[in-house]
């Protein structure tokens, strides 16, 4: 196995990968897994094309090792689409996430985090979940034989809620926020025996929403696109991929050239526009955070300061949309592109017109958004 060690994000100590982790045990933020990636230099970047339709393809550059099987559903491998009709004068593509077990993108991060707590040796899993997660996060604990504890806000979408049980999670509904979920299980994991898999909160999650990119780049031929616009709530996919590219250069797979990367977020839960507008390092919990795009109601994430770096050393940036625009844009992209898109999906494309009209994107430029769930879910957001 090519993982080496556990870094910290911040202040870089060293942690052990062979134990159960959460955050640096120095200064409380997220760890990276390191590989040998000199080793894996040998590596051929097309011998992965004509392997197994799943991100467990990417084996060599995830955790686990080799002799264990991985607890998956199958997740990983999606389409990447090309949107010509709602593109117009760009060259748009959806990576479609819906398509992943459990229907959003957040089966990558799961399939790798509950492979390896239990190879770890825990026994309960608990997460705070603003609507997707929980559910992945219930279906790999089911597979894995791992008790599934998963707090939610009481609003959070019905779907949400259903799904963790009917996969046999046990769910608690908290009046308040994803904060106000994560508090309750740091509150209580250590008398529970729980394993916090909160986003960015154990290293491994990140590891699968990295495929994101090692998958757009073999997709796109190793060119990678010129903007990336990415729904952003704990932001770990927008991190994962970022690392990715990092990784991808060092294995000699693609050159120095990143695309801009921006995170989309919604009017009335958008700390990280607010902080990269200021200038700041870090981003402020965002007051009363209300929004239909239930993934992206997160008032404040642990990893804001990954985030504002990656949008600032891209030449990215960040941007707000209303609630009535994303749900409009839902029916435009469904109706040009066949793809029932979440509401977290649809606000890129309404950024995408908004990037478009300022000149931050500009005619002809290669645009990947990522359409990380489905709308099923969102079925309440919809009119009759
Ligand atoms: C459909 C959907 N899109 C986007 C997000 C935000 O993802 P991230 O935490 O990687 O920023 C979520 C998170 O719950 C989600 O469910
Ligand atoms: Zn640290």
């Amino acid at each position: 196995m090519l993982l080496s060690h556990l870094e910290c994000t911040a202040c870089g100590k060293q942690h052990q990968w062979r134990g159960l982790q959460n955050l640096c045990t120095a200064c409380g933020k997220p760890l990276f897994a390191i590989y040998d990636l000199e080793r894996a230099r040998q590596l051929d970047r097309s011998s992965f094309r004509t392997r197994e339709k799943s991100l467990w393809r990417w084996r060599e550059l995830l955790p686990l090792p080799p002799d264990v099987e991985p607890i998956s559903l199958g997740e990983g491998g999606t389409p990447l689409l090309r949107a010509a009709k709602f593109g117009r004068d760009v060259e748009l593509w959806i990576k479609d996430e819906s398509v992943n077990p459990t229907q959003s993108f957040k089966a990558r991060g799961m399939t790798v985090a509950v492979s390896m707590a239990k190879y770890l040796g825990a026994k309960k899993l608990a997460v705070p979940s603003a609507g997707n997660a929980g559910g992945a996060m219930a279906a790999y604990a089911a597979r894995a034989g791992l008790e599934a504890h998963v707090f939610m806000p009481s609003d959070t979408p019905r779907a949400n809620i259903i799904e963790c049980r009917e996969v046999g999670a046990q769910v608690t509904l908290i009046d308040g926020l994803i904060t106000d979920c994560g508090a309750e299980i740091a509150k209580r994991k250590q008398q529970e025996g729980w394993f916090d898999v909160s986003t960015l909160k154990e290293p491994y999650r990140i590891e699968g929403k990295k495929t994101l990119g090692y998958e757009i780049a073999e997709q796109l031929d190793w060119k990678l696109p010129d903007v990336v616009l990415y729904p952003t709530g704990g932001g770990t996919g927008l991190i994962g991929m970022w690392k990715a590219f990092d990784e991808m250069e060092k294995l000699g797979w693609i050159g120095e050239k990143r695309p801009r990367m921006f995170s989309v977020q919604a009017s009335g839960c958008a700390p990280i526009v607010r902080a990269f507008e200021a200038g700041e390092q870090f981003a402020a919990e965002f007051p009363n955070a209300h929004t239909a795009a239930s993934g992206l109601r997160v008032p404040k994430a642990i990893g804001d300061f990954l985030m504002l770096n990656i949008l600032r050393q891209s030449s990215g940036g960040a941007i707000a949309v209303e609630d009535k625009e994303m749900i409009e844009a839902v029916r435009d992209v469904g109706s040009d592109e066949g793809v029932f898109v979440a509401p977290e999906g649809a606000a890129c494309f309404v950024a995408l017109k908004k990037l478009r009209a300022s000149g931050k994107i500009a005619a002809g430029e290669k645009v990947v958004i990522f359409n990380t769930g489905s709308g099923i879910k969102y079925l309440d957001s919809f009119a009759d």
